[in-house]
């Protein structure tokens, strides 16, 4: 198994450019199951998550090529409406097949995904919205049945406990397109990759009006074409660098990174008082430096809230930021994984309900062995890393990969030393480690 060594406290200086958004591909790609027709993605991330999707879909019986490592091509002449358990267990955003298989096929047999380390993650909401489009919805044997030969358009509010819920928005959105009369969605996620998907279904002949908006309506049509389409940059990931760049003495230059899509961030950032140029559309300059920084205080909501994929990350720059910070996780509430191990490279936090209480200081982090334990705490660690005092090994790092892209390549073309190494020849404890 693959580790990162990471010699902490080099400058960051140079272009960063950020990926494919994951959280739109994976979406796009259930929604080539919507044609009979050929759909060519572009812009696509090299992500575990990504080909994982696609096997499945292959699994499915749609036929896939990839023609480049970033573009996919896939042709869904034929379609299973089972989605198996032993596949769907594997990756929760594979609930997102759903939607496709009610619209096109009228029916579908899901796995219920499980539950991961940063939640529950319930369906009940996408349930509901099948529901009001008058499917007979089923759940029995770990299995959702859904039958919507008799489906047609309705009125849903996907509005839960903790707003709104994007896969859900995706699945009602893909299954509303083909499903006869006007579907109207209140309370619809409406971020960026949300917005993504519904202008590819809109390439395809989809008619949606309200994307970007909190209020969805779609009237169904009979069948949509093929479409070729280029998926949006990865909020997430560019915010990742912005952020890691804001820990310590750099100069950076991250592409991919648009500030539409990141104002919550660029808004937390700028109170912090960190000195970054939004130089084009879709390119952001930091000018960082050790502990300059004001500490800020966060809420993660549904956006254009500040994004619960960026907390971790937000969590370790108030770690070095000398001062009281207080970061709430309001989407997830125990989404704190990373705080354990952040604390054992000694960050000061101590976690008060859905509230990660930070007393960031000067000392910077001490370099040491650490565990990933879900996609965004292994972010918050690797940065943790770069800013560290000594050397850090973040452990379990397919965590990751399913939703970076060579991020160690990235960083190490930004003057970090940081390599991929095989945990054989990880120091044991009764080794000095350097
Ligand atoms: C998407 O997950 C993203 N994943 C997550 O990113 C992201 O954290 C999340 O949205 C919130 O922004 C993908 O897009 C593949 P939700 P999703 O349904 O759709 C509750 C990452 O790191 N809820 O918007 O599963 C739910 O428990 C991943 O890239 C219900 O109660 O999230 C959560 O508290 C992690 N009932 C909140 O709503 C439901 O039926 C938001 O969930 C659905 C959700």
């Amino acid at each position: 198994m693959d580790v990162l060594r990471i010699r902490g406290g080099q400058p960051l200086k140079g272009t960063i450019r950020a990926s494919g958004a994951k959280n739109a591909c994976l979406p796009i790609f259930a929604a080539t199951l919507l044609t009979e027709e050929t759909c060519v993605i572009e812009n696509v991330p090299d992500l575990s998550d990504v080909r994982f999707m696609a096997r499945i879909l292959e699994a499915m019986g749609a036929e896939v090529e990839r023609p480049e490592p970033n573009t996919w091509k896939i042709t869904a002449k034929e379609v299973a409406t089972r989605a198996p358990y032993d596949l769907v267990r594997k990756m929760r955003a594979s609930v997102c097949l759903l939607g496709p298989l009610v619209g096109r096929m009228k029916s579908a047999e899901v796995s219920l995904p499980g539950g991961c380390v940063i939640g529950q993650r319930p369906i009940d909401l996408h349930l509901k919205g099948l529901s009001k489009l008058h499917c007979d919805v089923d759940v029995r044997n770990g299995y959702v049945f859904v039958d919507a030969k008799a489906a047609h358009g309705g009125h849903v509010f996907l509005g839960g406990r903790h707003g709104s819920t994007v896969t859900g928005t995706a699945n009602i959105v893909m299954a509303a397109v083909l499903t006869p009369g006007i579907t109207r969605i209140d309370s619809a996620a409406c971020e960026p990759e949300v917005v993504d998907l519904c202008k590819m279904l809109i390439s395809m002949g989809a008619k949606i009006d309200g994307v970007g908006s909190h209020a969805l309506t779609i009237e169904g049509v009979e069948a949509l074409r093929g479409t070729t389409y280029r998926v949006i940059n990865d909020r997430i990931e560019a915010g990742t660098y912005l952020l890691a760049a804001a820990m310590m003495e750099s100069d950076v230059r991250v592409e991919g990174a648009e500030a539409e899509h990141m104002s919550a961030l660029l808004d937390k950032l700028e109170e912090a008082g960190l000195d970054y140029t939004i130089e084009a559309v879709d390119a952001i300059r930091v000018r960082g430096q050790r502990c300059n920084l004001k500490p800020v205080d966060v809420i993660t909501l549904p956006h254009p809230g500040y994004a619960t994929d960026l907390q971790a990350q937000m969590s370790t720059l108030m770690s070095v930021t000398p001062g009281l910070s207080i970061i709430t996780e309001r989407i997830y509430p125990n989404r704190f994984m990373h705080v354990p191990e952040l604390q054992r490279m000694g960050a000061d936090i101590a976690i008060e309900g859905p509230s990660a209480i930070v007393k960031g200081r000067k000392q910077p982090l001490s370099g040491a062995p650490v565990m990933a334990s879900d996609l965004r705490a292994s972010a918050a660690l690797v940065i943790a890393g770069l800013a560290a005092e000594g050397e850090t090994w973040v452990q379990r790092i397919y965590h990751l990969d399913r939703g970076y892209e060579k991020m160690e390549e990235k960083f190490k073309g930004l003057g970090a030393e940081i390599d991929r190494i095989d945990d054989a020849d990880m120091p044991r404890d009764d080794e000095t480690m350097a």
